[in-house]
């Protein structure tokens, strides 16, 4: 196996469904013992894998996901912040009330910084770890009409990530980005469901909508699994010498490099 994780442990937030859960199996695959977390436990846990149940979007939700590691682990190698979502409704500035700013940015910004901040100090212990944020293209090219407190949510962690990695750079922890596109997860197609509802569309035209405000050159969505692949190479010794890094897996949707 190219990127082996054997004796590896590895916490992925959010990894019951969509993006999470194919990371989840993929770290698994390559022989990491594999914590998830979501607020629901799933209806079977996969073998390699261990479920904590917690809400990170509230702050009690990462010191008890960090306490569980400890006492069951020791230790934690590998931190997927992939635990997020768009939680606002469209419209633009107007239709946004403090309280969605607020839970946008408890999920999609606070529940990383949280997490992180819980495991840390065992990683820098050990001198070694990769930390990585899954982050979305809408941090750069943000939609108004549908994106506008989730983006401007994930561009503070981009700018988080990034600082965090020149922090611990000198300590051996690596600290990247993984940015997709539109990928097809529950919660994507939930996304497409609400524009259908709202718009008075069939569920075939409001994807038609998404998929031409963005124009993927590709012109597909993603499978969870081809972020999985990106979010392996980036936590594995292959990419020992990448840090501070962002990889956008859009299907070339960014119009810039
Ligand atoms: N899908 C896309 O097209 C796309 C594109 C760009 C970026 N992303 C990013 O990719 C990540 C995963 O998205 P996805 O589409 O795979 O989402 P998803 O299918 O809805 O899965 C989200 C996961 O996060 C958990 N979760 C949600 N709210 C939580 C909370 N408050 N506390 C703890 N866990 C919570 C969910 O479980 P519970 O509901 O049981 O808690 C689930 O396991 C997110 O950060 C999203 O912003 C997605």
């Amino acid at each position: 196996m190219i990127h082996s994780l054997n004796g590896q442990v590895a916490l992925v937030t959010g990894g019951t469904k969509g993006i999470g859960k194919a990371i989840a199996n993929k770290l698994a695959e390559a022989g990491a013992q594999v914590v998830v977390t979501a607020r629901t436990a799933p209806k079977e846990t996969a073998s390699g894998q261990y479920f904590i149940a917690a809400d990170l979007a509230q702050p009690a939700g990462a010191e008890l996901v960090a306490a569980e590691i400890r006492e069951k682990y020791g230790k934690v190698d590998i931190v997927v912040n992939n635990a997020g979502a768009n939680l606002s409704p469209g419209g633009g500035f107007s239709t946004l009330a403090d309280e969605h700013w607020h839970q946008d940015w408890q999920l999609n910004f606070m529940a990383a910084v949280r997490i992180n901040k819980a495991l840390l100090p065992a990683m820098i212990g050990k001198g070694s770890g990769a930390i990585l944020h899954i982050s979305t293209v809408a941090a750069l090219q943000p939609i108004w009409e549908m994106t506008m407190s989730y983006s401007s949510a994930k561009a503070a962690l981009n700018a988080y990530s990034k600082a965090l990695a020149s922090e611990l750079g000198p300590k051996g922890i690596r600290v990247n980005l993984v940015s997709p596109g539109v990928v097809r997860t529950p919660l994507m197609l939930e996304f497409i469901e609400q524009i259908a509802k709202s718009s008075n569309m069939t569920s075939a035209e409001a994807l038609k909508v998404v998929m031409d405000k963005i124009n993927i050159p590709m012109g597909r969505m993603a499978e969870p699994e081809e972020i999985a692949a990106t979010v392996l190479f980036l936590v594995s010794q292959e990419a020992r010498y990448i840090t501070g890094a962002n990889y956008l897996v859009d299907g070339g949707a960014l119009p810039t490099v």
